[in-house]
């Protein structure tokens, strides 16, 4: 699948969840993340997002790789809902991520 990375978080653009056919495209406390097992490859997100945060997950930068595994990690609880619009927003992210300072401004 595509993976969310670093330069989304407190940014939020959502450029991304009108291009997904799928609407795996799911937002969390400070970024939005893409369900792994929803994800059907197609992408139509990674172009629109003006600070390049998504990356086909095997091309994710070094620097970035932990957010790999914090596109998994975000549906630990949830699991495949099968739609982002109806789950709407989770006050949740993985905790490297809650941790981070303001990124935004
Ligand atoms: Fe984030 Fe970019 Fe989408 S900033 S919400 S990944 S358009
Ligand atoms: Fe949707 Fe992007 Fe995957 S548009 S199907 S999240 S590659």
């Amino acid at each position: 699948p595509y993976i969310i990375a670093e330069p989304c978080v407190d940014v939020k653009d959502k450029a991304c969840i009108e291009e997904c056919p799928v609407d795996c495209i799911y937002e969390g406390g400070r970024m939005l993340y893409i369900q792994p097992d929803e994800c059907v490859d197609c992408g139509a997100c990674e172009p629109v997002c003006p600070v390049e945060a998504i990356f086909y997950e095997d091309d994710t930068p070094d620097q970035w790789s932990g957010y790999v595994n914090a596109n998994v990690e975000f549906f630990d609880d949830l699991g495949s809902p099968g739609g982002a619009t109806k789950v709407g927003k989770v006050d949740f992210d993985p905790p490297f991520i809650a941790a981070l300072p303001p990124m935004a401004g």
